[in-house]
C-alpha cells in the first residue's frame, strides 16, 4: 500500500468537559484534496488547528511526510493555513502580503521577488501586485490569501471554509481554480466546508464528520451512492426516507411496513427489525411502467414541483403525509401540484439501514 502523506492517529481533544475530537484517525495521500464536511460545531476547525499546530490535542499524533510533528510549534511545521476571513494585513500591498511568510524566513530579496511573482501569476493577480489589499473584492482577497499560503511551498495546505463569504458564482469559479491549481502543483490539501455541494465538487475524498468522529471517508461518488450511515445519507444529497419494520421475510426479499405502505427490499432481515429505507431522487420515477417483481411503487399526490433549471424536483405526499422526492431532468410540464401520480423505484436502487 502507498504511504500516506499525512497521518492522524488517535486524536482526542477536549475543551473543558466537552469532547470535541474523539480518537480520530485520518490518512491523506500525497497530492490529495480531502474535504472535512460536517455540521457546525462537529470539530472541523478544531481538527485543522491541531494539524496546523495552533492548538494541542490531549492524545494522538500528527505525522507529516513520515515525521511525527505532534510536539512541534506551528511555525516549525511546513503547513500553510487559509482562513475564512482572509486575514490579510491591511496596511501591506498585495505583493507584500504574499511575501510575508518568506520575509519571516529571512530568504534573499531576489528569491522572494521571483517566488511572489510566481504565486501571484498562479492566482492570476499579477496586475494587482502593488495595490493595497483593502481595495480588492472578496474573491481577489481570497486569491491573495491562497497565494500567500502557497508561496512558502508548504508540505500541506489547510483551508478553513475559504470561500464561504463569496457569492455563489464566484465561489464556484474559485472552487474550479483551486482544484486545478492544487492538482497542477501536486499540493496536498485539506479543505473544510459545511456545504455538501462544495465538498462534492472539489474533493478527491471527503471525510464526513459528526460530533468529533469521522462517519465515513471516501470518494464523492462513493459517499453519495453508498452512504454508510443514516447521518451521511442525510448530510450528503437528498433522499426519500421511509421508516418501517419488517413484517415478512424470505431468504432474498423482505417486506417492510412503512407509513407509506408495504415496500419490498432485497436481503434478509429479522421480523420486527426497524429499517430506514432510502431512495435518491434521481432513481425515483414518476408514472413509470413498473415490473412489480423488482420494483416498489407508491401512490402520491404532488405537493410541489420545483423547477431548478437543468432539473425539476417533484415532491409527492403519500396518504399519511410521507414525503417522496423525485428528480426529473429538465422541465416537467405534464406534472402539476395536486396531481395523483405513482412514484416507483427499483428494489436494487434502495439504500437500507438497520436502526436500533
Ligand atoms: N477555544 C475553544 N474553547 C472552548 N470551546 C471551543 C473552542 N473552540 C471550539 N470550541 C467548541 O468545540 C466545538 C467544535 O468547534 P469547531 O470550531 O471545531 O467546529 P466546526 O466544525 O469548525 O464548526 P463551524 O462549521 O461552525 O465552523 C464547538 O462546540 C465549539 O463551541
Ligand atoms: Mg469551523
Amino acid at each position: 500500500m502507498q504511504n500516506s502523506h499525512l497521518d492522524i492517529v488517535g486524536l482526542s481533544k477536549q475543551f473543558r468537559d466537552l469532547e470535541v475530537l474523539k480518537n480520530l484517525d485520518l490518512a491523506v495521500m500525497k497530492g490529495e484534496l480531502v474535504s472535512l464536511l460536517g455540521p457546525s460545531g462537529c470539530g472541523k476547525s478544531t481538527l485543522l488547528r491541531v494539524i496546523a499546530g495552533l492548538i494541542k490535542a490531549e492524545h494522538g499524533d500528527v505525522i507529516l511526510s513520515g515525521k511525527n510533528v505532534t510536539g512541534k510549534p506551528a511555525h516549525k511545521r511546513n503547513i500553510s493555513v487559509v482562513f475564512q476571513n482572509y486575514a490579510l494585513f491591511p496596511h501591506l500591498s498585495v505583493a507584500n502580503n504574499v511575501a510575508f511568510g518568506l520575509r519571516a524566513r529571512g530568504v534573499n530579496k531576489q528569491f522572494i521577488e521571483s517566488r511572489v511573482n510566481d504565486a501571484l501569476a498562479l492566482v492570476r493577480m499579477t496586475e494587482y501586485a502593488d495595490r493595497s489589499v483593502t481595495v480588492l473584492s472578496g474573491g481577489q482577497q481570497q486569491r491573495v490569501a491562497v497565494a500567500r499560503a502557497l508561496v512558502v511551498e508548504p508540505e500541506l495546505l489547510l483551508l478553513d471554509e475559504p470561500f464561504s463569504a463569496l457569492d455563489r458564482k464566484l465561489r464556484e469559479s474559485m472552487q474550479i481554480e483551486l482544484k486545478n491549481l492544487l492538482r497542477d502543483r501536486g499540493i496536498t490539501a485539506i479543505f473544510v466546508t459545511h456545504d455538501q455541494e462544495e465538498a462534492l465538487a472539489v474533493s478527491d475524498r471527503i471525510a464526513v464528520m459528526s460530533q468529533g468522529c469521522i462517519e465515513q471517508f471516501g470518494q464523492p461518488t462513493e459517499l453519495y451512492s453508498n452512504p454508510s450511515t443514516p447521518f451521511v445519507l442525510d448530510f450528503v444529497g437528498l433522499s426519500t426516507n421511509l421508516i418501517g419494520s419488517v413484517v415478512e421475510q424470505s431468504p432474498t426479499v423482505t417486506a417492510v411496513s412503512t407509513d407509506a405502505g408495504v415496500v419490498h427490499v432485497d436481503g434478509s432481515f429479522q421480523i420486527g427489525e426497524k429499517l430506514i429505507i432510502a431512495v435518491r431522487p434521481e432513481l425515483m420515477r414518476v408514472n413509470a411502467d413498473v415490473d412489480e417483481s423488482v420494483s416498489n411503487s407508491i401512490k402520491v399526490t404532488v405537493d410541489d414541483v420545483m423547477f431548478l433549471g437543468s432539473k425539476t424536483l417533484v415532491h409527492g405526499l403519500a396518504p399519511d403525509q410521507q414525503r417522496i422526492i423525485c428528480e426529473i431532468p429538465g422541465t416537467s410540464h405534464k406534472i402539476a401540484r395536486g396531481d395523483d401520480v405513482s412514484m416507483s423505484w427499483l428494489r436494487s436502487d434502495t439504500l437500507i439501514y438497520s436502526v436500533a
